[in-house]
């Protein structure tokens, strides 16, 4: 594919060590308890995929689609479920599976409303988190890469819905949003 749009930030074998060594820790941690793993749709569906086969344990899965109302690079805060879990999932231990936390408005939301199913334990893991970029005081337990501003896309990632089909990720050329009147 040609990659004129995008600098390559992080490679696709990149991405398949780091997967491999966050399902690692995620077995060894969750040994022994009922994990439900759940993905937001749809940024996450890529990684989801790759990390659930790098954890080595029983487990089951489910999604949430959320939408957050703001311009095409940046939340708004103002969250919105399109589409719920399908479990009950009052006694499990859930990880919530992000694409990117970015300014942690939507992680929030999500944290508040998932807590108050009467979960056992609740973490997160994000494949990329931009920390510089922080409005609300939310960490992730398991990180991918910490990365710097910048639109990235690739792997799960879109813009405008597109792009999410590439398997490296790469910080979109400022000129592809800006001419699209952000
Ligand atoms: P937050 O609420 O600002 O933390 O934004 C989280 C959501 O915004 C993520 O789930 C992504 O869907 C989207 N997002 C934030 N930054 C990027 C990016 O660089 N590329 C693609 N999507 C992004
Ligand atoms: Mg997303």
């Amino acid at each position: 594919m040609d990659y004129d749009f995008m600098d390559v930030l992080i490679t696709r074998e990149q991405i398949q060590a780091r997967v491999g060594e966050l399902g690692a820790q995620i077995s060894a941690d969750y040994s022994g308890r009922d994990l439900t793993v759940v993905g937001i749709l749809k940024g996450s569906v890529l990684f989801m995929a790759d990390l659930i086969r790098a954890i080595s344990m029983p487990l089951t899965i489910d999604f949430m689609a959320v939408t957050s109302y703001g311009s095409s690079t940046t939340s708004s805060g103002n969250v919105r479920i399109l589409k719920d879990l399908d479990m009950n999932v009052a006694g499990r231990h859930l990880l919530i599976v992000e694409d990117i936390i970015d300014s942690g408005l939507t992680m929030q939301y999500l944290l508040r409303n998932l807590a108050a199913r009467g979960v056992a334990s609740l973490r997160v893991c994000t494949l990329f988190d931009k920390a510089e970029r922080r409005l609300v005081d939310i960490h992730a337990d398991y990180t991918g890469f910490v990365i710097p501003n910048g639109f990235v896309v690739g792997y799960g990632l879109d813009y405008n819905q597109l792009y999410r089909n590439l398997p490296d990720i790469g910080i979109l050329h400022p000129e592809i949003y800006t001419k699209a009147g952000e």
